[in-house]
């Protein structure tokens, strides 16, 4: 089967009997043989079984874990291929999905490697890992490659201690600090490999949540970011590319320009509220998370800014009146419908949106287009080298009455 183009979620698109193929392991201009994973009317999911005509763009992967790790699903691809390929993939789903014709926008690269400030382990009999791809077949790594040496250090550290009744290790690092994070159905003792150690007590299915217990340091990280200081608690997100962070906040900060109101949705510890305030005469940021919108308030203060107010609030749920610019940075799942209308209702001169999801994004400007708002600019910034994510930011200005 040939592969005619890259496409959303890193598949490569084939066709056979009017059916789409979308083949994990492929890239463009390859002739592959594949092994169906799954399949509805229309689509067959499959990954690569045989590569007959390999791709000039491929190259070996530095990590020995690739392929059976579920992480870098396109480091044996060169970086710059990697680079047009996230271009093409968004101007692909903005044509499809938002039904804009778009140029191909600028993509901003960082380091290739060693660029993760946050990782999440598996710990499964006592060792540590990841899972694959899409599957809970569990990978012992060695070294990941996409992490500091720092952290990994860590990790090898931890693996001395008798881990079996733990679930996951989380590692997070600023400039002069690390984190270790254990994570646990059950209170544990917990080994002291690192500055910060922090013991989760968790039965969810969510790695990051339950009883907190800081058993060394602050419980808390510090890394500054164009001068702005912030502090991150475990449970906290936090963008987990500090290259990549710089580079998004200066753009954040150019496209919301100046004004009055400005409204930051989805702002976890104030990261974008905090890089704009000098630009607006009172801002206010909107987030779900309790641990994150105590640390945004107490960021604020250690940044001696006091026109911003955080709010503890689903964006759905928010009694949302007029701003000037309104922010928003979602997770994957994109803007809520509730939260749309909210925006649209107030229409905003000024709307910059930050994804990290090329269909949700597309999904969403359908909305903003529809409703007489125009894509003014976009640029992609490249967080997440070696696998097929990248993270879009971009600027949406009202348009008058036709
Ligand atoms: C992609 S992160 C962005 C955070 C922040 N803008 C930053 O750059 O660090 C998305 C944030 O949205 C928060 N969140 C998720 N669903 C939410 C909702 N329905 N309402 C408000 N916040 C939400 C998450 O807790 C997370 O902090």
């Amino acid at each position: 089967m040939m592969i005619e183009k890259m496409i959303s979620g890193g598949f490569g698109l084939g066709r056979k009997d009017g059916k789409i193929y979308l083949v994990r392991g492929a890239y463009e201009g390859e002739d592959v043989d594949v092994e169906i994973e799954k399949q509805s009317k229309d689509v067959v999911f499959c990954r690569v079984k045989n590569v007959n005509a390999p791709s000039p763009k491929r190259r070996i992967p530095v990590c020995e874990h690739f392929g059976s790790c579920g992480g870098c699903d396109w480091m044996d691809l060169e970086y710059e291929t990697q680079l047009e390929y996230k271009k093409d993939i968004f101007v692909d789903q903005m044509k499809h999905i938002a039904n804009v014709e778009i140029l191909p926008p600028k993509i901003v690269p960082t380091s290739e490697y060693s660029y993760r400030n946050k990782v999440e382990f598996v710990v499964k009999d006592g060792k540590i890992g990841y899972f694959g791809k899409n599957s809970h077949n569990f990978v012992e790594i060695n070294e990941c490659h996409i992490i500091s040496n720092a952290l990994n250090e860590i990790k090898n550290e931890a693996k001395k201690y008798d881990l079996r009744y733990f679930d996951h290790l989380v590692l997070r690092e600023s400039n002069d600090k690390k984190m270790a994070v254990f994570v646990s159905s059950t209170a544990q003792k917990i080994p002291e490999i690192a500055d910060e150690i922090v013991s989760l007590v968790n039965n969810s299915h969510v790695v990051m949540a339950g009883h907190q217990k800081i058993i060394t340091g602050r419980g808390y990280l510090e890394i500054k970011v164009n001068e702005i200081t912030y502090r991150i608690p475990p449970k906290s997100f936090f963008q987990i590319n500090y290259e990549g962070a710089e580079i998004l906040s200066s753009k954040v900060k150019e496209y919301a320009q100046t004004g009055k109101k400005l409204l930051d949705l989805y702002c976890g510890v104030g990261f974008f509220t905090l890089q704009v305030a000098k630009n607006f005469d009172r801002l206010t940021g909107i987030e779900s998370s309790p641990s994150s919108i105590i640390e945004a308030r107490e960021n604020a203060k250690l940044n001696g800014i006091s026109n911003v107010k955080f709010t503890l609030s689903k964006t759905s749920k928010f009694n949302f009146s007029n701003y000037d610019v309104v922010i928003a940075d979602p997770p994957r799942s994109g803007i809520d419908k509730e939260t749309m209308n909210a925006i649209l209702e107030i229409r905003p001169e000024r709307f910059v949106y930050v994804s990290c999801d090329v269909a949700t994004f597309a999904r969403d400007s359908y909305k903003l287009i529809q409703k007489r708002y125009k894509i003014k600019d976009v640029m992609l910034v490249d967080l997440f080298p070696q696998t097929h994510h990248f993270e879009i930011v971009s600027l949406f200005e009202r348009k008058e009455v036709d």
